[in-house]
């Protein structure tokens, strides 16, 4: 099961329009993915419930959208200029490129046995130029995490909401980050987006604070239906953290990847970072920018630097262990059933509405009527393109909750049958309290 999975994720994805290969009819960009119109809708539930969950269900964080690019010294006062790099080294045979961490034979290549370059520091920053002169004095780069954009507003935040500690800011956006390794579908890639938080604390409660976010970001994957089996925390070693972090807990998912070494079991990969970035931006961006970026406590009369604790999610990642975590494959009789069970939260689509006779006008107008009336509460498609059992099984696979079938019986009785995804079970439900029944079940 383990090693194909992935393989039946990657084209069931592409056959049922939730992710494409970038660019494909042009033999595509590698690693550069295209969310289609499932994927979008499971992105942006994904991106939904995270903001819920971090921004409005909280009185203690602000939501903000900033640019990609910004002043190249953000990037000299983050550390990303001098420290963001990885040593690769290039095999001078097959002219592969390898990450020097990776290699058991820093001399030789794992891939054809070949001699291996010395290995070389590689910027992961995107840089480009601003304006159409293209001179060092012009150079921007893609921002390769959202978290700068929230430091550099920290003052805009506290001028214009005047919040008191602890407080946070929370971005979803673009990433960029030239990896030497992209692979294992949307996992690792060069352009991704980021869900962060930057959330503001007294130095001396950082620990605690550290621990209570760890709690809460674990409990979100599971409250959105990840099984518990498949994720796990994990500490960084103090040799593994990142030049702004005092400490660093991962939430790993079991992914069913195939790489060297792994095992039958799956492979635990970082879904999200959650870090004690201490007051390492604060400082850095007060001495980079000459403005002054403490906090003023106005009952001590005192100012400091607050510690910063970080929860750094990708979605891309997130959106592709909730499409593994859903994958069910069922026996149905002589036929295996293929469905994406997802939470009612993140399913891309609530309700289809199927004609179970798509030559009876009569019925097909009702079914469209129907539809038309649930897409102003649900999102909710109509499917006339195929026999019933082919339009059940189509849904299945994109993780509809229900499909509701209009058949003879409807024009005379006024009632439809509606399917539940995961039971299987059918209803038979008057037309005039189809909403309420629906609403009934998703809330
Ligand atoms: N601001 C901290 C930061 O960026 P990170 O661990 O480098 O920390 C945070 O990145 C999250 O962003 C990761 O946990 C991962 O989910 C996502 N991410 C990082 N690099 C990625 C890539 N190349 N492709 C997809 N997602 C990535």
């Amino acid at each position: 099961m383990t090693e194909n999975l992935m393989d039946k994720i990657v084209s069931l994805s592409k056959r049922r329009g939730f992710i494409f290969q970038s660019s494909d009819i042009y033999g595509g960009l590698a690693n550069t993915w295209d969310y289609g119109p499932y994927g979008v809708e499971l992105k942006n539930n994904v991106k939904r419930a995270w903001w819920k969950a971090c921004v409005y269900e909280r009185n203690d964080i602000y939501g903000m959208d900033a640019a990609i690019l910004m002043h190249p010294k953000v990037w000299e006062a983050s550390g990303h200029v001098e420290n963001f790099f990885d040593l690769k080294s290039d095999c001078k045979q097959c002219r592969k490129r390898f990450k020097a961490e990776d290699l058991k034979d820093k001399n030789k290549c794992p891939e054809c046995a070949g001699e291996l370059t010395e290995a070389r520091p590689f910027n992961l920053m995107f840089k480009t130029h601003q304006g159409p002169v293209e001179e060092a004095s012009n150079i921007v780069y893609l921002r390769p995490e959202t978290a700068q954009g929230m430091f550099v507003n920290f003052s805009n935040i506290l001028d214009s909401r005047h919040p008191k500690l602890p407080f946070g800011m929370a971005q979803i956006g673009k990433a960029f980050r030239n990896e030497i390794t992209p692979g294992n579908f949307t996992f690792r890639t060069r352009e991704f987006e980021q869900m962060e938080i930057e959330y503001f604390v007294r130095p001396e409660e950082a620990e605690e604070q550290l621990k209570q976010w760890i709690d809460f970001r674990f409990n979100w994957y599971l409250s959105l239906g990840l099984k518990k089996d498949n994720l796990r925390l994990r500490p960084h070693d103090k040799n593994e953290l990142a030049h702004y972090a005092k400490a660093c807990v991962d939430v790993e998912y079991r992914f069913p990847f195939v790489t060297r070494g792994a095992s039958s079991e799956g492979t635990w990969s970082e879904l999200e970072g959650i870090a004690n970035r201490a007051d390492f931006d604060l400082r850095q961006h007060s001495q980079f920018s000459g403005k002054d970026l403490q906090y003023f406590d106005d009952q001590a009369k005192q100012k400091f630097y607050p510690y910063i604790i970080e929860p750094s999610g990708g979605v891309d990642r997130t959106v592709l262990a909730f499409l593994v975590d859903a994958y069910h494959e069922e026996k149905v009789r002589e036929d295996t059933r293929v469905v994406l069970k997802f939470n009612k939260d993140l399913a891309p689509v609530k309700v289809a509405v199927l004609p179970l006779l798509r030559n009876r006008p009569e019925i097909v107008d009702l079914a469209k009527k129907i539809s038309t009336d649930l897409k102003k509460s649900f999102v909710t498609v109509y499917d006339d393109t195929g026999a019933i059992g082919k339009l059940y099984r189509r849904q299945d696979e994109v993780g509809t909750l229900f499909c509701v079938t209009v058949d003879v019986q409807s024009l005379e009785d006024k009632q439809v049958t509606v399917r539940d995804r995961d039971t299987m079970l059918q209803d038979r439900v008057n037309i005039e309290s189809l909403k309420e029944y629906l609403q009934d079940k998703f809330y």
